[in-house]
């Protein structure tokens, strides 16, 4: 099997090789087209549950329009933390030189989703959703667990992105330019995903052995309550209330409990908590 650095190695060729310019990778249309869809309606928070059924098909599109904003807005947000982190990992005394270098190709790329993201936000609903994820109470960690938390939330959100991403890129119902972001994206993000599953595999074979069995529940249980943290973004009342849905913190109490979004969040977590489960970093499947 090989390892961390040698794959970085790999990476690092490979993102060489399909280096671009964000700035001329996408043609930015003034408007998206109207006929299509924003995103696969099927992944729209509010699918199968009361609230979609009493939309009509225009107010369908907008809240895909929406919540198409929502999911590349989580993204960033994602992103930004990813950024500051590996930044602050840049040339760290623990990192070889392959690891060092693919790291510095992660941020280039990463800087790159930002841009896309922002502008098509920017452009076609006026905004950036602000991050609403509640900072989990600190407490104290045990050692290494910093680096280990850190490569789970990054594999967090880029498992979860990815799943909506694939989907998206391949559904013809969706408009094209959004297809092609979800694609680009998706192409960068295989490279950082077979690092991230490794690296982070690798740190907690190291790390983990030497923590005793509280900090290890401790551990597991903030990655449970993380998962759902991600999660409950992806019910915002925000995007619900700017697609024209009145009550929409209620309508978004009610779909997230609703067993139509738990099955959704199942199947769509499923890839990353079946990794979860395989390399022993978590015991048991989270509840979603
Ligand atoms: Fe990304
Ligand atoms: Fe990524």
């Amino acid at each position: 099997m090989e390892t961390a650095s040698e794959i970085a190695d790999r990476l690092s060729r490979a993102s060489c090789r399909k280096f671009y310019d964000v700035y001329r990778a996408i043609d930015w249309p003034e408007r998206l087209d109207d006929a299509a869809w924003a995103m696969s309606p099927e992944l729209v928070s509010l699918h199968g549950t009361p609230a979609w059924d009493a939309l009509d098909e225009a107010g369908r599109h907008r809240l895909a329009l929406h919540e198409m904003a929502n999911v590349f807005s989580l993204i960033l947000h994602g992103e930004r933390l990813l950024v500051q982190g590996l930044a602050h990992r840049l040339y760290a005394r623990s990192n070889n030189r392959p690891i060092t270098g693919y790291l510095h190709h992660f941020l280039d790329e990463e800087n790159k989703h930002m841009v896309m993201f922002g502008e098509y936000c920017h452009r076609y609903v006026g905004k950036v959703y602000p991050d609403k994820k509640l900072a989990l109470a600190p407490r104290p960690l045990a050692p290494g667990e910093e680096e280990v938390v850190f490569f789970c939330m990054a594999m967090v959100v880029e498992e979860l992105g990815d799943f909506y991403n694939v989907v998206i890129e391949q559904d013809e119902r969706v408009d094209a330019l959004t297809r092609r972001i979800n694609q680009v994206h998706h192409i960068d993000e295989a490279r950082h995903l077979a690092f991230g599953r490794l690296h982070l595999a690798e740190l907690f074979e190291r790390h983990a052995p030497g923590w005793d069995a509280d900090a290890l529940a401790a551990f597991r249980r903030w990655l449970g309550d993380y998962l759902r943290a991600c999660w409950g973004e992806y019910y915002n009342p925000a995007a619900y209330r700017d697609a024209g849905i009145a009550d929409a913190y209620e309508v978004r109490q009610a779909a997230i409990g609703h067993p139509a979004a738990v099955a959704h969040r199942v199947r769509a977590s499923e890839k990353l908590v079946g990794y979860l489960l395989r390399t022993g970093v978590l015991a048991e499947r989270p509840a979603l």
